[in-house]
């Protein structure tokens, strides 16, 4: 009899870490190697957070905390949401947890029974259908390809609606596109909502202020409050603050939905680190204005980034409206030969021929649920990301 559960037997690993740490593996070993496959900014968390970290340490508070928070971060999370969203939710609505991953985890965990559907537009980050799966729920998948500009219909949310459907899970700006849905764009889909008053929607605003291009960002609840009562509002600090490694996540949402994450997290993780809840209230409640150097910084790169694909043969890259990714196609790349001798067949031996003969680490689309394209993570320096291009460019140039 195996160790192992039955229930293993539903998730993947996580290709992206997967080809990061191939990546960091080839490094290592002396390979020159361009990792273009992390979704982390490049930068160091902001001083003042780093000082509150610190300060918070020296003051002891390293001990256990409230399970899903201290009460001081809650109402600073409230804060967030009545300030740049327009949302009053209560300190008692907030979760908080180990890193936006988890909170998603704690709200699946907590909500799904078996046969229970959650629809998933794609391509889509990596880990919600294999939580969903973990939860014991069915994803189903809408695919949203390039010519809709990544982005799923009203109509094809109407018609992917079940009666066993429980969640729709909603990503804009997304991971791994770019994509954002504009407040009309939304409308559409929140429209189709409201007709279906048994759907919850799960929305993940990770990328919230990483925008380009005066792009408006909006959120379900603040398009449709008639949404309210259904929604569970998740966000975090760790693309918005550079502040991945200390793992804070949280959500704002129904309270009995709350409670019933907070139960699964008692049972579990029990409180997110102390120290970085200190950070992060310093983080919501410091000075902002770095945020939108940030993103200037990345609209550039990301201008770079277009160019540069846009120039490699049989790739088209279109251009995103937010966080830190793109998603070209290498439609006209298929069935063609590499200078080493590889035989690109679909996204991923693209990926794996690219990586072996040029040293560039990109993520192939098929692990985000839409072939054939990859994704390119810019948050890296100018020098790199030119570099990647035009080792991109190279080797598409060397296909036969
Ligand atoms: C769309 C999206 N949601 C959630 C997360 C998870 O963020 P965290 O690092 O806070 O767990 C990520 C991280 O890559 C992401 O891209």
């Amino acid at each position: 009899m195996s160790i192992l559960s039955a229930t293993l037997a539903r998730v993947k690993p996580s290709p992206t870490i997967a080809i990061t740490m191939k990546a960091a593996e080839m490094k290592a070993a002396g390979r020159d190697i361009i990792s273009l496959s992390a979704g982390e900014p490049d930068f160091d968390t902001p001083a003042h957070i780093r000082e509150a970290g610190k300060r918070a340490i020296d003051q002891g508070k390293t001990r256990y905390t409230g399970v899903d928070g201290i009460p001081e971060l809650k109402a600073a999370i409230a804060g967030k949401f009545r300030r740049e969203n327009g949302l009053d939710y209560a300190p008692s609505q907030v979760t908080v947890g180990s890193g936006g991953k988890h909170v998603i985890y704690n709200a699946l965990m907590a909500t799904l029974n078996p046969g229970d559907e959650v629809v998933i537009p794609a391509p889509c980050w990596v880990s919600y259908p294999d939580m969903v799966a973990l939860a014991g729920g069915t994803p189903v998948i809408v695919p949203a390809p390039m010519q809709t500009g990544y982005k799923m219909t009203p109509d094809q949310l109407e018609a992917a609606i079940t009666p066993r459907t429980k969640w729709l899970i909603f990503n804009s700006p997304s991971n791994p596109t770019g994509a954002g849905y504009s407040r009309d764009e939304l409308k559409g889909l929140t429209d189709v909502l409201m007709r279906h008053p048994h759907v919850w929607v799960l929305t993940d605003d990770m990328y919230e202020h990483i925008a380009f291009d005066g792009f408006t960002f909006c959120t379900p609840v603040e398009v449709e409050p008639g949404l309210i009562d259904r929604t569970l509002t998740m966000n975090g600090v760790s693309k918005a603050y550079a502040m991945t490694g200390w793992r804070i996540g949280y959500a704002a949402g129904p309270k009995e939905l709350i409670g019933a994450m907070a139960k699964i997290q008692s049972q579990s993780t029990s409180n997110p680190c102390s120290i970085s809840q200190w950070a992060a209230v310093a983080a919501l409640d410091g000075p902002q204005d770095f945020i939108r150097s940030n993103a200037a910084l990345f609209q550039r790169r990301r201008d770079l980034v277009v160019a540069g694909l846009n120039a490699a043969e049989g790739v088209s890259c279109p251009v995103p409206e937010g966080a830190f990714y793109v998603y070209p196609s290498i439609a006209g790349c298929l069935g063609r030969t590499s200078r080493g001798g590889r035989k690109i067949t679909d996204d991923e031996a693209f990926a794996t021929a690219l990586l072996e003969e040029t040293g560039a680490a990109v993520v192939f689309g098929a692990a985000f649920g839409l072939s054939p394209h990859f994704r390119v993570s810019y948050a890296a320096a100018d020098d790199l990301l030119r570099d990647a291009c035009t080792r991109i460019q190279d080797f598409c140039a060397g296909l036969r």
